[in-house]
């Protein structure tokens, strides 16, 4: 276990469907720390760089049709072990095959419009929080309840 970043960002769908705040108390409540946050407008260049892995699917242009039809909530989250913790939050990328109780298997029924991005490994993670956020864009501080969210050996003795 280890203290890790990882980034979100709550899409288009899910800032027309009114869902910010209730997206960003799931993360809250589990004890995560935003770290980082910011309403941005996506554009091609950042798009092909963000979904290079996508070029050449059926897909990819409407998928950037759609990430660029509103502004977009970028967030960088801390906490131990926060890459994975995250992902179970979100659940899985088919809102119609997402558990409920996961964000999409509470919000989504679609493949597309699945309300938030989440980073899938430390790798991607350190990529896109450098792609989206400058250094002195984050921000390190203590929760103030930090001692009832981890056990005293998490805390660091
Ligand atoms: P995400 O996993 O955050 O990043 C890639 C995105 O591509 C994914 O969320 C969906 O929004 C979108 N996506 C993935 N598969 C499909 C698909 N089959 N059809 C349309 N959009 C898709």
């Amino acid at each position: 276990m280890r203290e890790e970043k990882t980034l979100i960002i709550i899409k288009p769908d899910a800032l027309q469907r009114n869902l910010l705040g209730e997206i960003i108390a799931r993360f809250e409540r589990k004890g995560l720390r935003i770290t980082g946050l910011k309403m941005i407008k996506l554009e091609d260049a950042l798009l092909d760089e963000h979904y290079c892995h996508h070029k050449g699917k059926p897909f990819f242009e409407s998928l950037k049709k759609f990430m660029k039809s509103a502004p977009v909530i970028v967030i960088v989250l801390s906490g131990l072990n926060a890459i994975n913790a995250v992902r179970l939050i979100v659940g899985p990328t088919k809102g119609y095959e997402a558990d409920a109780g996961s964000i999409r298997g509470d919000f989504s029924i679609s493949g597309q419009a699945n309300i938030v991005h989440a980073s899938d490994s430390s790798e991607t993670a350190e990529a896109e929080i450098k792609r989206f956020f400058k250094p002195d864009e984050l921000f390190e501080y203590k929760r103030a309840d930090f001692e009832f969210i981890y056990g005293e050996e998490e805390r660091g003795g």
